[in-house]
C-alpha cells in the first residue's frame, strides 16, 4: 500500500463479478486511499454480486448503460454528490458484442448487433467524456483509462467484430485524449491487457487455448486481472501526469515476442509425437 490514490475521487464501471477486472481495480483503488462510486448496466445489476464489492469499498451502486446519455449525466451528478467534489479518474471497462456472444461467423454478421458492439464497447467511451466535459465534472489532471486488447491491431479470428469496436476505442482515447490534455491536462489511455478469464474473456470462442497460447508467447507470462488492477491504478496516479494518448500494452511482452522457447518446445514435442 503506498496510498497513491489518497483523496481522489473517481468512477469504476464494469464490475459484474470476482473475476472482473474492474473488480480488482475497485479493490485496488480502495486500498490504495481513493473513494468512487460504482456503476453498471441495470441488467447487470441482476445477479448482486456487485453489491458485495459496494460493501467491501464502502461506497454507492448507480446503474447506467453506458449507451445511454441520460444515464450517464445521472451517473455523474449522483457521483459528484455522493463524493462531494469533481472526479480525478475514471475506468470504462466495459464491452460486449451481441456478435460474439451468439457465435455469428464472421461472413454472416448481424449488423444491427455490430452497431451495437460498437455502441457498447466504443462509443460508450465518447459519451463517458463527452457528457463528463460538457457537465464539467473533471479536475485539473484526472486521468481516464479504457480496456483493450490486441485484437485492434492483429486478428484474432473469434474475436470478430469486436477487433473493430476496439479499434474504435483505441482512436477515441488519442482525439479526446488531444481534446482534454489541451483544456484541462488531463489524461486518457487505454490499456491493452493479456487474456483474462472473465465473463467477457470466455465468451470468445477458443479462449483456453488462446490464453495459453498467449502465456507461451509472453516472456513474462500472461498479465493477470491483478496484475492489471496495480497498472491502471499507477495510471490514476500522480506518478504518469505526463502519460496519455496511448495504447499501453500490458501483457507480459505478448505484443513485441516473434517466436518464444515456449512455443518452439511445444511444437517440437508434437514432432516428437508423431
Ligand atoms: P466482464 O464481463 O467482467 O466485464 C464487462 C463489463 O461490461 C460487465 O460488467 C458488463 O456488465 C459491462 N457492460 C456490458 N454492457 C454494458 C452497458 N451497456 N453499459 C454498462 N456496462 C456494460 O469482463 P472483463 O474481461 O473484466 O472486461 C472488462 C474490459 O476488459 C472489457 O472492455 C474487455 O473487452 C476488456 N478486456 C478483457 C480481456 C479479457 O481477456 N477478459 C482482455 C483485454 C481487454
Amino acid at each position: 500500500m503506498y496510498n497513491l490514490l489518497k483523496g481522489k475521487r473517481g468512477i469504476i464501471t464494469g464490475a459484474l463479478d470476482e473475476n472482473s477486472i474492474a473488480w480488482k481495480i475497485a479493490l485496488k483503488a480502495k486500498e490504495e486511499g481513493a473513494e468512487f462510486t460504482l456503476t453498471n448496466a441495470p441488467i447487470a445489476m441482476r445477479m448482486g454480486e456487485i453489491n458485495k464489492l459496494a460493501e467491501k469499498c464502502g461506497t454507492i451502486i448507480i446503474p447506467a448503460d453506458a449507451t445511454s446519455l441520460e444515464d450517464i449525466e445521472n451517473l455523474y451528478k449522483k457521483s459528484e454528490e455522493h463524493l462531494g467534489g469533481k472526479l480525478d479518474f475514471v475506468l470504462h471497462s466495459i464491452g460486449m458484442s451481441p456478435n460474439v456472444r451468439k457465435k455469428k461467423d464472421y461472413g454472416d454478421l448481424n449488423y444491427e448487433w455490430f452497431l451495437k458492439a460498437i455502441d457498447i464497447s466504443a462509443l460508450s467511451f465518447h459519451k463517458m467524456m463527452q457528457v463528463g466535459e460538457k457537465l464539467d465534472v473533471f479536475n485539473d489532471h484526472a486521468s481516464i483509462v479504457a480496456l483493450t486488447y490486441i485484437a485492434a491491431q492483429r486478428t484474432f479470428p473469434d474475436y470478430s467484430d469486436m477487433a473493430q469496436a476496439k479499434a474504435v476505442l483505441e482512436s477515441i482515447a488519442r482525439s479526446y485524449g488531444y481534446r482534454l490534455g489541451k483544456s484541462k491536462k488531463i489524461r486518457v489511455n487505454t490499456v491493452s491487457q493479456s487474456p483474462t478469464p472473465t465473463t467477457a474473456g470466455t465468451g470468445v470462442g477458443g479462449f483456453d487455448i488462446f490464453m495459453d497460447y498467449a502465456d507461451k508467447m509472453s516472456p513474462l507470462g500472461n498479465a493477470t486481472a491483478e496484475d492489471c488492477a496495480d497498472y491502471v491504478i499507477s495510471l490514476f496516479s500522480d506518478l504518469t501526469r505526463k502519460v496519455t494518448m496511448q495504447n499501453l500494452y500490458h501483457d507480459g511482452g505478448f505484443s513485441s515476442s516473434g517466436i518464444t522457447d515456449a512455443i518452439i518446445e511445444k511444437f517440437k514435442a508434437e514432432e516428437v509425437g508423431k
